[in-house]
């Protein structure tokens, strides 16, 4: 599903296009994206080519590149995915892709707009994602959005010989 072009205060959220393969190449191979991804090693080609199409294409996925506003470089990409129409419903992340701009505030806004750009555009009634518990960066921008917490599967993830808990967080649109 093609999303529209957006303009945040530090960035603009680019409707996924194949000009931007290259960076997505790069960003799925960094440690943290990866981790985030639950990719033990880096996609093969053939399986990151079909992802990548998958973000373009997908009837229930809306997929974005976040570029820096003044110089207009990727840093990363932040999507809608498991669209529900049934129930409204959909899953949200954002992946700074280039360590350089992660903790500068962009993850927080690129947040905010997704959000808004799904609640009140795609008109969906509530969002939701899983955010593993040794990732603070993540689970501090979720709450900082009004994200609350509604439950926790305890050893769901495994890296090395460590257990790490998955907390759920959902937003639900009391309006529509
Ligand atoms: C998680 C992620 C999206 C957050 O985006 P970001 O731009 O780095 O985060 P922001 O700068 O907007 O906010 C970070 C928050 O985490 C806090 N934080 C947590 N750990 C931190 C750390 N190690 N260093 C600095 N700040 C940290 C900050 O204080 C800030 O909270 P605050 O605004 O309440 O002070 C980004 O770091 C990222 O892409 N990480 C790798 C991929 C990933 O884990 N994605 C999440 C998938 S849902």
């Amino acid at each position: 599903m093609k999303g529209k072009k957006m303009t945040g205060v530090k960035f603009i959220l680019n409707p996924s296009s194949s000009k931007y393969y290259e960076n997505y190449t790069a960003w799925l191979s960094e440690n943290l994206v990866m981790r985030a991804m639950e990719l033990s090693e880096p996609m093969q080609e053939a399986q990151q080519k079909k992802w990548f199409r998958q973000g373009i294409t997908s009837t229930n996925t809306v997929r974005f590149e976040i570029l820096e506003k003044s110089t207009k470089k990727p840093i990363g990409f932040c999507l809608i995915h498991d669209i529900d129409e049934r129930i409204s419903t959909a899953k949200v992340a954002v992946y700074i892709g280039d360590p350089n701009y992660r903790f500068r505030g962009y993850g927080s806004e690129t947040l905010n707009l997704l959000c808004k750009y799904a609640l009140y555009e795609l008109k969906l009634h509530s969002l939701w994602c899983e955010v593993p518990s040794y990732n603070s960066g993540a689970l501090s921008i979720f709450r900082k959005q009004g994200f609350t917490e509604c439950g926790t599967r305890h050893h769901a993830g495994k890296i090395g010989d460590e257990y790490y808990n998955l907390t759920t967080f959902e937003l639900i649109n009391q309006s529509h």
